[in-house]
C-alpha cells in the first residue's frame, strides 16, 4: 500500500485523519475515529496484558502530560533533546536537516551535529528544495513543547517529551508504597509531545503521539538471576530473531544464547525475545517483517547505554521502520533526578544501597496502529480484506438481515443486541449482501451473521443463521442457541 492510499483508506473508513480537518488540518496532529479508537484500544489492551499484567512486578500508573521545568532540565531534555534545523536564506522555509539530506539521498550519521551537517550540505551542494535558495548554517532545535502557566504566564513548564519521565518521577514513591523490592516495572500509556520540524508520513512523525512504555527498575548485580527468567530461559533461548548489529549493519538471525555470547547482557537479550514473541505470536506480524536495529555511537539517544530500535517492514513507509525501542538507560535517569531534586533516589535492598538501573521497553502506539493496517491489509483483483488477528479487530462480528422482511429484521435486531453483550458487534441493513460483506472485510470483522427466511420459518434450518468467515469466506449454518459458544470457540 502507498502512504496516500493508506491515509485515504483510514480516513474514509473511520480510523484516523488530521486534527481540525474542517480547518484544512494541522500538521503532525491526528484524531482517531471510531474504528481507529477501537483498533488502538485493542493494541493497548494486548500490550498491557502481555507486558504488564503477565509481567511479574509490573504496574500501570498514570501521570500528567504537563510538567514543571526542573525535571526536564534535570533529565537532560531541555539541553539535549534536539534535532538539527536548517533554514533557507531566501524563502525562510525550515527543514529538519537529516530529513532534507535523506530526501536528497545524501548520507549522514543519525546523531550528526550542526558542524558535521553543514559540511555534508556544502559538499553535496544541497539547496532549498522549495526555491533553490542557499541554506543558512544549521543549528540545534529543541523539540520540547513549552508551556507558560499562571496569571502572568511566568511559570515555565513543558509537555512531557516521553511518558518515561512519569515513571521516573514516581519511582521512589511507588517503590516505598509497594513491596520495596527490585525489579519493579512501572508502565505508562499516554501522550507525549514533540515539536517536530517536519511532521510527515502519516502517524510516523507526529507532534502529539501516544506511547506505551514500561520502565523496569533493577539492581544490575542481581537481575540476571531473577526467578522470572530462570523459568522462562528455556523457551526464550531457542527463539531466533532478526538483528542488525551496529558493527556489521547486516541482518543476522540469532538466538538469545548467541546474543549473550556476543556480549549482550542476559537481561537485555531475554527482553528482546519477549518483544519478538509479542510481535510474532500476539500481533502475528510475520517474523521476516520484524527485526531489531542496534544503534551505536552518536545514533543512540543521549540517555542510552544499549539501544535497539524495534522495526517492522511497513510497505507504506518504504521498508523497515521504528515502531518501538529497547533501551538500557543505566542509572542515568534516577541519577539525574536525584541531582535535580536534591533527593537521594537510591533504595535499600537487604542492607545494600542501590541506585536502580532502568531497562525501557518503549512502543509508539500510533506507529503500531498504522503498521497493523499496513501489514494486514490485503487486496487482490477480487476483494480487499483487513486480515487483522481476531483480538485486534475493531468489531468481532456483524449481523445482517438478508431480506427486507419484518420477521427477519426483528430477529437480526434481537441477535445484534444479544451478541453485543458478548462481543463488539456491528449491524448493517443497507445494500446488497455482497456489499455488506465487502464493508466488513475492509474493516477486518472476522465473522458475519446472516438472518434469512430459513431462520424465521419452520423447517430444518429454523432458528439457525449463516456464519461467514472473513478469511476464507467459508459459510456454515449454526443454531442461534449455540452461536455465542461457536463464536467464542472460533476466537483465536
Ligand atoms: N522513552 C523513549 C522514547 O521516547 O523514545
Amino acid at each position: 500500500m502507498k502512504i496516500d492510499d493508506l491515509l485515504a483508506f483510514a480516513k474514509s473508513k473511520g480510523f484516523f485523519w488530521q486534527s481540525a480537518e474542517i480547518y484544512s488540518g494541522a500538521s503532525g496532529l491526528y484524531d482517531y475515529g471510531h474504528l481507529g479508537s477501537m483498533l488502538k484500544r485493542r493494541f493497548e489492551a494486548l500490550w498491557l496484558s502481555y507486558f504488564v499484567d503477565s509481567g511479574e512486578d509490573c504496574y500501570l500508573i498514570d501521570g500528567t502530560t504537563m510538567l514543571p521545568e526542573k525535571p526536564l532540565v534535570a533529565s537532560g531534555h531541555a539541553a539535549r533533546f534536539n534535532d538539527i534545523l536548517v533554514g533557507c536564506s531566501k524563502c525562510h522555509t525550515y527543514y529538519r536537516a537529516d530529513v532534507l539530506l535523506a530526501d536528497n539521498k545524501v548520507e549522514v550519521s543519525e546523531g550528526a551535529d550542526a558542524v558535521e551537517i553543514d559540511k555534508v550540505i556544502t559538499a553535496a551542494g544541497v539547496k532549498c528544495p522549495k526555491c533553490g535558495g542557499k541554506l543558512l548554517p544549521s543549528k540545534p532545535f529543541n523539540m520540547m513543547v513549552d508551556v507558560h502557566l499562571g496569571p502572568e504566564k511566568t511559570d515555565k513548564g513543558y509537555l512531557r517529551p516521553e511518558t518515561a519521565q512519569t515513571a521516573y518521577l514516581n519511582f521512589f514513591r511507588e517503590f516505598n508504597v509497594l513491596r520495596k523490592t527490585l525489579p519493579l516495572g512501572l508502565a505508562v500509556i499516554g501522550r507525549a509531545y514533540r515539536n517536530e520540524i517536519s511532521p510527515r508520513q502519516g502517524l510516523y512523525r507526529m507532534r502529539e503521539l501516544i506511547q506505551a512504555e514500561l520502565q523496569m527498575f533493577f539492581d544490575p548485580d542481581e537481575w540476571n538471576n531473577a526467578e522470572l527468567w530462570k523459568s522462562q530461559i528455556k523457551e526464550m533461548e531457542k527463539r531466533k530473531m532478526n538483528v542488525v548489529p551496529y558493527k556489521t549493519k547486516k541482518n543476522e538471525e540469532v538466538t538469545v544464547r548467541e546474543l549473550v555470547k556476543q556480549g549482550v547482557p542476559e537481561f537485555y537479550a531475554y527482553r528482546m525475545a519477549l518483544i519478538h514473541r509479542f510481535y510474532t505470536e500476539v500481533l502475528h506480524v510475520p517474523a521476516e517483517k520484524f527485526r531489531f536495529l542496534e544503534k551505536g555511537g552518536d545514533e543512540k539517544a543521549f540517555y542510552n547505554k544499549i539501544h535497539m530500535d524495534i522495526e517492522v517492514n511497513v510497505e507504506s513507509w518504504g521498508g523497515f521502520k521504528e515502531v518501538g525501542g529497547l533501551h538500557y538507560r543505566g542509572d542515568y535517569d534516577l541519577m539525574s533526578h536525584s541531582k535535580g531534586s536534591n533527593q537521594d533516589l537510591s533504595v535499600n535492598i537487604n542492607g545494600k544501597k542501590v541506585l536502580p538501573h532502568v531497562l525501557e521497553l518503549s512502543f509508539g502506539v500510533d506507529r503500531n496502529v498504522w503498521m497493523l493496517i499496513d501489514v494486514f491489509y490485503k487486496k487482490d483483483a477480487e476483494r480487499s480484506v483487513l486480515q487483522l488477528p481476531y483480538a485486534l479487530a475493531p468489531y468481532y462480528v456483524s449481523v445482517f438481515p438478508l431480506q427486507k422482511d419484518e420477521r427477519i429484521e426483528k430477529k437480526a435486531a434481537e441477535l445484534y443486541r444479544m451478541l453485543n453483550s458478548h462481543f463488539k458487534t456491528d449491524t448493517d441493513v443497507s445494500g446488497s449482501i455482497g456489499r455488506r460483506y465487502a464493508r466488513m472485510d475492509d474493516i477486518g470483522t472476522p465473522f458475519c451473521i446472516t438472518v434469512d427466511y430459513q431462520t424465521v420459518e419452520k423447517g430444518k434450518d429454523a432458528d439457525t443463521v449463516t456464519v461467514r468467515y472473513r478469511d476464507d469466506k467459508k459459510q456454515v449454518r449454526v443454531p442461534i442457541k449455540e452461536l455465542v459458544e461457536f463464536l467464542k470457540k472460533a476466537y483465536v
